[in-house]
């Protein structure tokens, strides 16, 4: 039979990331919050208004310790309201009587005790009803430092989400439909709006100072030929992510929808297009203050594609492809692919693979109208070449579909063929042992904010390969896809994070990921599973990170619901793939006690090296690996003196620094982290831990610990002892509550890409047939002289001696001289010492150097013989801006990237690493300058502005390729004091790239 309504198009794909615009509509602000408050009384200067201004940075409080005060709030909206939540301003135990007037004459009321929570909330879950007003009583549980405080009292409605933000939605799409596109700007995608505004110090340091929060609408006007037909012809948008909560339009018509913003999705929008038309297709993304704990971006800042196909067609991840029986000889592979038949009429097809030039049988099926089929096809390979992370070999399958002869449909996918098991004593590829050396990685490209660039990633990848590291963890969530298509093609493994939290709420992020979760949950999965499950890198699926779930609650019942909400994930998970491993990785020791661990086939650790052999004992053949480590903080090129070897928080008060920098000699960590040498010797004692994942290989924005004056921290110390936690906010009292950061100290690498000292000490331990040294502090201490200056060395020999000027320091063997340790947590959270390591072990260490400028020098040997050498200099005064780019030549697609690292240098070519001066940067040609970065985690300058300054020594400029035009660009760089430069960037056709 012939099909009527023949496919137009055999499965086209385009880019969709051209000729947008894009507005900002705003933050959270009063006018949003829609509701108003009054009080019996308040503090001065903390107005009853403030509980519903939208702003977390504001408090109503009462005017003293007693008991008796009352806050009413009066809702400037008619929705029903589901639940809401009282956001106190920390954790308190206020006895509280909530009444609860109903607009239908309805009064309810509820007494209950906050018990603790920084959140409390108010369930009218079988009866949402609009509100007349809400009073809040607090009757008892006051206490000379507990005075009633709330920030925030926010409104959800049937939907779970703010009805704030709701009314603020509501009132933006009325704007949707017109012509006009006043204040709107042309934008090119990915795009992340918030990364264009400077830092803002109001902004809270958690997320990175930048106003990721709030709406912004993305429009684009798309020619539909006029022969389109609706009844024929299917045009599908995929998102590759948008952050946050997207909602697509076409002429003003509601098209479709997600909520997670680090998700993939496809939006149907054929039955909105009107052919021979202009189509407007617009995008509102809306972020939702306390939904995140890290700099989200903000935005479409993934690619957005167009696949125009016919009625029958492959489906957006149509081909599911596994391999078994895999030998030197041979591999079978089998590729299960989904058509789908949205047209109206009965269609038969024919289903065809072809791999390396080797056909599998065709298959034919018969699709009814609005079905779908599964077809499974089988191919026999001989000789595989194996996928390793030495040699990444890849294959491609090529599907097609055709219909009387004629090709309706098709397309490629890259997989490899390679063995996995995680056994016991470890992790093992094509039945060899690999130690997993990895990192945990947050989405960001530091430069570029959210917006994601291919090149970006591969940029990271190259510098974490060079280190010798084999393995991300993408925390906590998907990656953009070609983040895998790069970890394919690296040999990178990887580890793939699905979600930071589940069914239930984290900290006092009352918009976090629990309140899509009963909706969405399965939907999530499906999209993460069905696009990664053919990447030969991943080694298995992680469904979440440190969420409550882990920890078994007093109540049984609930550890009940607990276990059921990490089962329900799992096998949601395992219907998609179960040729990989399911983990999660836990914080709290108790889950490996609590049958937590038995809910997933592989235990993931976060920061519990002394609790290795206990987990053996008890759990005899389950594989595990840490899935978290270290949290091991500091600032590239910076240091602080006296050395202090037990910095477990990060700061100490004895230690001389610059503000709000850590000092980057590698001993310093958040309180439950450690330095890198505590994990690495955890290993040798337990060979039987697959391998590390180091928080983190890169700094990112966001979560400046331990400068991170909010709730996160907040939340990590809620367990220590009362002394010690008031120490730790004495601190933050002190800095004002403001500390100027914005983006982490965790990194190997900075912000920007440079290494920081540890980035050695990695390289020694996980590439240790490379032969190097790498000597620190830099040696430029004017002021110091005749003071001790401890001097560092990492490398991969074992025996060290040390020179100043000639003169040797002495002679440092591996494991020599003393101990040092750091402290863990015992099963009550008891602060208890735990491995001990010699300060020779994984590194060597002349504490007692004396400061004198020169040299210093070290000569380093293995096996008794000569291995390595390195050498630091007192710089000379600055001389020139030199500069070094990773690829002179780029494709003109207008996302392909130059990165151009600048050094200050003195007459002799030494960085010199004390200079921070400014520098400004133009371009000519077909390039634009994308972004900058100096890896100064308080500089407060756009990270888009062309005006910027060095960071001791170093800066980083990008420089992206305009579309469709090609020749010379030309970066001239203006830094102060000095010579001006230029810098040649090649832009090419992709082709002849
Ligand atoms: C972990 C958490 C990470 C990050 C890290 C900082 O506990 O999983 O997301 O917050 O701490 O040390």
């Amino acid at each position: 039979m012939a099909l009527t309504t023949a496919a137009a198009f055999a499965g086209e794909r385009e880019s969709f990331d051209f000729d947008w615009k894009f507005k900002y509509f705003g933050g959270y602000d009063p006018a949003l919050a829609g509701s108003a408050a009054s009080a019996d009384s308040h503090q001065g200067g903390h107005p009853a208004s403030y509980a519903v201004d939208g702003n977390l940075d504001t408090r109503w409080c009462a005017p003293d310790q007693k008991a008796g005060h009352k806050l009413m709030i009066r809702p400037n909206f008619d929705d029903p309201v589901k639940l809401f939540f009282i956001y106190w301003e920390k954790v308190c135990n206020f006895d509280v009587a909530v009444t609860v007037a109903c607009k239908n004459g309805k009064t309810f009321t509820e007494r209950f005790n906050a018990g603790g929570q920084a959140a409390a909330f108010i369930i009218m879950q079988d009866d949402p009803q609009p509100i007349d007003h809400v009073v809040i009583a607090i009757e008892g549980g006051t206490s000379a430092t507990q005075w009633a405080s709330i920030k925030e009292v926010i409104f959800t409605g049937t939907d779970n989400l703010p009805i704030t933000v709701k009314n603020g939605e509501g009132a933006l799409v009325h704007a949707l439909p017109t012509a006009s596109e006043e204040g709107y700007k042309p934008v090119q995608l990915p795009h992340d709006w918030a990364i264009e505004s400077d830092f803002v110090a109001d902004l809270p340091n958690e997320t990175g100072k930048l106003p990721w929060n709030g709406w912004g609408w993305y429009r684009k006007y798309y020619d539909v030929p006029v022969d389109f037909d609706a009844t024929k012809d299917r045009y599908y948008l995929d998102f590759d992510g948008v952050m946050s909560n997207p909602k697509v339009y076409v002429n003003g018509k509601f098209a479709g929808a997600w909520a997670y913003g680090y998700n993939s999705f496809r939006v149907d929008i054929t039955p909105h297009l009107r052919p021979g038309q202009k189509n407007l297709i617009a995008v509102m993304a809306s972020n939702l203050p306390l939904s995140t704990r890290w700099y989200p971006g903000a935005g479409i800042y993934r690619h957005v594609w167009l696949e125009k196909t016919g009625p029958v067609h492959l489906t957006q991840w149509p081909t599911y492809i596994t391999t078994h029986d895999v030998s030197k000889e041979s591999a079978m592979v089998k590729v299960q692919t989904t058509v789908a038949n949205t047209g109206s009429e009965t269609a038969e097809i024919v289903v065809q693979q072809q791999l390396a030039g080797i056909q599998a049988t065709p298959t034919t099926i018969t699709l009814a109208p609005g079905t779908e089929g599964v077809v499974e096809q089988e191919i026999k390979l001989v000789e595989p070449k194996l996928w390793s992370c030495e040699s990444p070999n890849l294959y491609t399958m090529e599907t097609t579909v055709l219909h009387n002869g004629k090709l309706i449909d098709s397309k490629e996918t890259k997989f490899g063929v390679r063995t996995i098991e995680w056994r016991k004593d470890g992790f093992y590829l094509n039945g060899n042992k690999v130690r997993l050396k990895g990192v945990c990685e947050h989405h960001d490209l530091g430069a570029l904010g959210g917006a994601f660039h291919k090149r970006g990633y591969e940029r990271k990848i190259e510098k974490l390969k060079d280190m010798g590291c084999n393995s991300i963890r993408m925390t906590h969530n998907p990656p953009a896809p070609e983040v895998l298509d790069l970890c394919d093609e690296h040999g990178i493994l990887v580890i793939d994070e699905l979600f930071d939290i589940w069914k239930r709420q984290k900290y006092e992020k009352v918009n976090g990921y629990h309140i899509y979760w009963d909706e969405w949950m399965e939907k999530d999965v499906r999209n993460f599973m069905q696009r990664d499950r053919n990447h030969p890198c991943i080694i298995a699926w992680s469904g979440g990170n440190e969420v409550p779930e882990q920890s078994a609650p007093k109540n049984p019942k609930r550890h009940k619901e607990n276990i059921g909400i990490a089962l329900s994930l799992r096998d949601e998970v395992r219907k998609y793939d179960t040729t990989r491993p399911y983990t999660v990785g836990c914080n709290d020791q108790q889950a490996f006690r609590n049958g937590f661990a038995d809910t997933m086939d592989v235990y993931g650790f976060n920061y519990k090296p002394h609790l290795y052999a206990m987990f053996r004992q008890m759990h005899p053949d389950k594989p595990y690996y840490a899935s978290e480590t270290c949290s091991c903080v500091g600032t590239r090129d910076t240091y602080g003196f006296p050395l202090r070897w037990h910095v477990q928080g990060g700061y100490d008060e004895t230690v001389k620094i610059a503000p709000f920098q850590v000092s980057a000699y590698g001993v310093a960590s958040t309180h439950w982290g450690y330095c890198p040498d505590i994990e690495m010797h955890a290993h040798t004692l337990a060979p039987d831990v697959a391998g590390e994942y180091v928080w983190t290989g890169f700094d990112y924005l966001g979560e400046p610990t331990p400068y991170n004056q909010d709730a996160t921290i907040e939340g990590n110390i809620k367990h220590l002892p009362e002394a010690e936690r008031k120490a730790i906010m004495k601190q933050y009292e002190a800095m004002g509550n403001k500390a100027p950061s914005r983006s982490s100290y965790f990194g190997i690498i900075d912000l920007a890409g440079f290494p920081k000292d540890i980035y050695y000490l990695y390289q020694s331990q996980w590439n240790p047939e490379l032969a190097q040294a790498h000597i620190l502090p830099h040696w430029n201490w004017q002021g110091r002289e005749g003071q001790k200056t401890p001097v560092m060395v990492f490398t991969s020999g074992d025996e060290a001696e040390l020179f100043v000027n000639g003169k040797s320091q002495g002679v440092r063997k591996r494991g020599d001289g003393e101990t040092f340790r750091q402290k863990g947590t015992d099963s009550k959270n008891n602060k208890v010492p735990f491995l001990d390591v010699s300060k020779n072990q994984f590194r060597f260490t002349w504490e007692d150097v004396v400061y004198e400028p020169g040299t210093v020098e070290v000569v380093v040997k293995k096996n008794g013989e000569p291995w390595a050498t390195a050498k630091r200099v007192t710089t000379g005064a600055t001389a020139a801006v030199t500069h070094k780019t990773d690829r002179e030549i780029i494709a003109n697609d207008g996302h392909d990237l130059a990165y151009i690292e600048l050094a200050l240098t003195d007459a002799d070519g030494n960085v010199v690493p004390t200079d921070s001066r400014k520098v400004e940067f133009s371009i000519e040609g077909p390039a634009v300058l994308a972004g900058f970065c100096n890896g100064n985690p308080i500089d407060h300058t756009s990270l888009q502005s062309p005006k910027q300054s060095f960071f001791n020594g170093r800066i980083l400029a990008v420089v992206r390729s305009k579309r469709g035009e090609s020749g010379m660009a030309m970066v001239t760089v203006k830094a102060e004091g000095l010579h001006e430069i230029k810098i040649p960037v090649m832009i090419a056709p992709a082709a002849t790239k």
